[in-house]
Parts: structure tokens; sequence; C-alpha cells
């Protein structure tokens, strides 16, 4: 994820000189039955295996800027059952926390409260997400949403305070996933009160990832609008970036390993 060398960070180490060279690296663990899941699913549809990533590594990943190792932000993944956050500090994912809070809890209530059932309310909700219903509508389920919202606000709020003991946190947030659509967990973010319970320098600024942002990947289709579309096209970009990058880091690493186990 980072490589210095003499404190300072390189983006290569090749041909540069000096005393230490201090690299870090980034590693996620899954239980060994997913494992197995992973392998059968791919056996099934007679796919090679080729690498398993962590999707808020893969988003982590998915944007690039000029002088990346000045990029700092905070990546809201936030799907049908859990929300990822992966927190990038000048270029390098420091880490990553999820909480099992997505798109579908906010579902099951509506339901749960309505009287509908599962799809119906699902619908309202997405409905409501587009704007496609009238304002009184929209006003009731902007209300019955709140509670909700504040709720998953609170997730975030303790998953980033665990980020925030070294330093301040990056003020550029950066939404995906489906359950991102709902127009309360924006809002939530934007609250004053809530960044002023953390650590920010500034308000946070909160942006949705577009399908243009994310590197190396392009959409000749058009059909990839919505944010939920952002997490598989970061795996996509991820895939394609292994395959070029793999050899002089993999080749780096492994020197570097070897000398550490030598000592
Ligand atoms: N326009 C929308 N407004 C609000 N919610 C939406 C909208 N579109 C999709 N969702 C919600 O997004 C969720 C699915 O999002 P996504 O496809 O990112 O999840 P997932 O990646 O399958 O789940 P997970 O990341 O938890 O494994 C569903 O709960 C759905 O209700
Ligand atoms: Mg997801």
């Amino acid at each position: 994820m980072d490589v210095r060398i003499d404190g300072y960070r390189v983006t290569n180490p090749l041909n540069f000189q000096g005393r230490d060279v201090s690299m870090s690296i980034f590693n996620a663990y899954a239980p060994l039955i997913h494992l197995g899941a992973i392998e059968s699913i791919a056996a099934e549809l007679h796919l090679d295996l080729l690498n398993i990533a962590a999707e808020p590594y893969a988003v982590a990943r998915s944007i690039e800027v000029e002088d990346m190792l000045d990029f700092s932000a905070i990546f809201i993944d936030i799907g049908g059952g859990t929300t990822d956050i992966a927190v990038v500090r000048n270029g390098g994912l420091e880490g990553t926390k999820m909480f099992a809070l997505g798109g579908r809890a906010f579902t099951k209530r509506l339901a749960r409260e309505s009287g509908m059932s599962f799809e119906e309310a699902e619908k309202l909700k997405v409905n409501y997400s587009l704007g496609k219903l009238d304002q009184e509508t929209s006003t009731a389920l902007h209300e019955f949403f709140r509670e909700d919202c504040r709720v998953w606000q609170g997730g975030v709020e303790l998953s980033l305070a665990e980020f925030s003991d070294t330093d301040l946190l990056p003020t550029k947030i950066f939404l995906c996933g489906g359950g991102s659509g709902l127009p309360g967990v924006r809002e939530a973010l934007l609250s004053d009160e809530w960044a002023s319970r953390l650590p920010f320098s500034k308000t946070p600024q909160v942006s949705f990832l577009q399908p243009h942002d994310i590197v190396r990947i392009t959409d000749e289709t058009g059909v990839l609008s919505n944010p939920q579309d952002i997490t598989p096209m970061g795996l996509a970009n991820l895939a394609v970036h292994l395959s070029s990058e793999e050899k002089s880091l993999a080749g780096m690493l492994r020197r570097a390993m070897e000398t550490v186990q030598k000592q």
C-alpha cells in the first residue's frame, strides 16, 4: 500500500537511494468456508478463479488522481446487507470497517410497519429515492426513514472513530452501493452535528462515485448509471490493474520478505 525510503513516500522504490525501505501491506482475511464457496461457484460456472479481492479494497482503489500521495478520502459502499468503509490517507489504504446495516434493513422496516410485502416496500422505497412519488408520500417517507438513517449514521460514526486516534479524518467522502440511493443517507453525512463529533478539519464533502470516475474501465453500453454498479466496476478495475502491476510489485515484495526471513 505504501513504500517509503527514509520516511519519504515513493510510488516505486526502484533506483532510489537511501538507508531504510519500508513497505506496508494490506491483508484481508476470510473464513475458509467462504473461500470454499467461491471456489465451488467458480468451478460450477466453469470459470478460472484468478484472484480474490476484498470489495472495499477494490472500491478504494477505483479512482486515481494526478498526485496520489496527496489523496485522502473515505469510501462508503452501502449494499443490501452491509456498509463497508475504507479510509485512504495520502494515497494508501489505511484500513476497512464493515457493519451489518444496508438497504435491506430499510425495506424490511417499511414492510413491517406498513403491512406491505417486502417486494412492495422495496418498490416504494426505490421509487421514493428516484423522486417518482407525489410530494405528500415523499415527505412521509422522508420522515419515516429519518430514524433508520440516524442509526446508520451512528454505525458510520463508530467505524470512523477507530481511524481517528492518530490523525484528522479525510474530508472527502465518496458514496456507492445501491443503498446510497436513499436520500437520507447523504443528508445524514452532511449534518453539522454529526461531523462535529468526529475529527474533521472542515465540513466533509459528500459525493457519489460515478461510472466515469472508475479508472481503466469504460462503459460503452451506457447502462451503468446506478451507484449499485460502482462496486463491480471497481472489482473489474482491480482485475485489469492486478494483471499489469503484479509482476514488479510482487517481485519487490518477495525480495523484501526474503530479506526479512534471513534476518
Ligand atoms: N435507487 C435506490 N434507492 C435506494 N435504495 C436502493 C436503490 N437502488 C437499490 N437500492 C438498494 O440497494 C441495495 C442493493 O445494493 P447493492 O447491489 O450495492 O448491494 P449488494 O452489493 O448486493 O449487497 P452487499 O454489499 O451488502 O453484499 C438494496 O437494499 C436496494 O434496496
Ligand atoms: Mg456490495
